[in-house]
């Protein structure tokens, strides 16, 4: 088992390994006393997976509650978060218990963000079952829902108490959703380590890349935990990514969405003269090698008019994330207007 150790607001490790599903509660008594928790589960997560997780913290002596929701990003609205917390109330969660996430990302965002809210905040445990989850979503504290406005737009930095990521859950994914993470994966290879890149246009080790890309985001996540420079960088590909997964209605999922929008601002960044020319033909290559797409159903208008409403918005200014090399980009604030240029240039 490789174990990464997070030093943020809070420290806590994140544990990557094969099979260690049914240990989960032995490792979560190491850090936790025994007592009352509950298991925050979507259908098709917690109907694979969620007896090993609540025998094992039963095993360990843990009283267990289950609350589980439709799956799908859908579900990721302030509806489903409300009956999240009257369910917590009900049971009667105080604050010196915890929850557990046991899912993907959606599942992770929500009950975090019922996490620091609850009681205004008590401690989770995320246990992701996405590869995008285990390598992004459950590690950094963002938590939150969608609002009908646009993605993410309520929530709370909160981080979690313990992650524990257990690599062969990836086996009941399907190829989608599975590269879905792939993307995320790419995203980091983009501004920080290209050789992630070779890795993953290959057969790789999934230990592996979990663990470099969790250190990644350790890394960011230590120098600027909130968001006020560095961390801006986890959002290439983000801002129009957010725009096509809303104009989809969330049909378009996540990393999907993401992987066209880090075509569509590579290309434009390239047209502008800020990248060197042929990284977006390779970035494109590598997208479709990972079974992800690259090119977009919706025009620039389109894309523009949702882009408005994304949270990084400060004014009439957006930070974009432009990439410069291989394994390096930069931030630049630009006006609104010019974000509807780059979109031109890059669809
Ligand atoms: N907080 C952050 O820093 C951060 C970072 C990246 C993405 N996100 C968010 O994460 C969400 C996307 O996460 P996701 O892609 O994990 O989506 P998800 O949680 O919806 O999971 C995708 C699908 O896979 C199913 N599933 C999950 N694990 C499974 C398994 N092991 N076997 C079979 N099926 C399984 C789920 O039921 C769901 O249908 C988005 O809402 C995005 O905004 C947050
Ligand atoms: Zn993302």
């Amino acid at each position: 088992m490789k174990k990464v150790h997070v030093n943020a607001s809070c420290e806590y490790d994140v544990l990557i390994g094969k099979n260690i599903l049914e240990d989960s509660g032995k490792l979560i008594g190491e850090i936790f006393k025994k007592g009352k928790t509950a298991i925050i589960s979507d259908d098709k997560v917690y109907s694979i997976y969620g007896e090993t997780v609540k025998n094992s913290l039963c095993e360990n002596g843990f009283s267990v509650e289950t609350f589980v929701f439709p799956n799908g990003e859908k579900s990721k609205n302030i509806s489903t978060y409300t009956k999240i917390l009257e369910f917590l109330a009900e049971i009667g969660l105080t604050r010196s218990d915890f929850i557990v996430a046991l899912g993907g990302g959606v599942t992770g965002d929500m009950v975090g963000f019922a996490a620091a809210s609850y009681l205004r905040g008590i401690k989770f445990v995320q246990i992701p079952t996405t590869f995008l989850a285990a390598i992004d979503s459950s590690v950094g504290g963002k938590t939150g829902v969608n609002l009908d406005a646009g993605k993410n737009l309520v929530g709370a930095f909160h981080q979690p108490s313990l992650v524990i990521c257990d690599t062969d859950t990836f086996k009941t994914l399907d190829e989608k959703t599975f590269a879905d993470g792939t993307a995320e994966a790419i995203k980091y290879g983009m501004i920080k380590e290209p050789e992630l890149l070779e890795k993953l246009s290959g057969d790789f080790d999934i230990e592996e890349v979990v663990e470099i890309c969790v250190k990644i985001k350790r890394d960011i996540v230590k120098v600027d935990e909130f968001e006020g420079g560095v961390r801006k960088l986890l959002n290439f590909g983000h801002t129009i990514g957010h725009a096509v997964e809303k104009c989809s209605g969330y049909s378009i999922t996540h990393g999907h969405g993401v992987a066209i929008g880090m075509s569509i601002i590579t290309k434009a960044t390239e047209e502008f003269g800020i990248c060197d020319s042929g990284m977006s033909k390779s970035l494109d290559g590598l997208l479709e090698k990972c079974g992800l797409p690259s090119k977009c159903p919706y025009t620039a208008d389109e894309l523009y008019k949702v882009a408005l409403s994304d949270k990084k918005r400060s004014g009439g200014f957006i930070t974009v994330v432009l990439p410069k090399v291989w394994g390096e980009c930069i931030l630049n604030t630009i006006t609104v207007e010019k974000l509807l240029e780059y979109i031109k240039k890059g669809i």
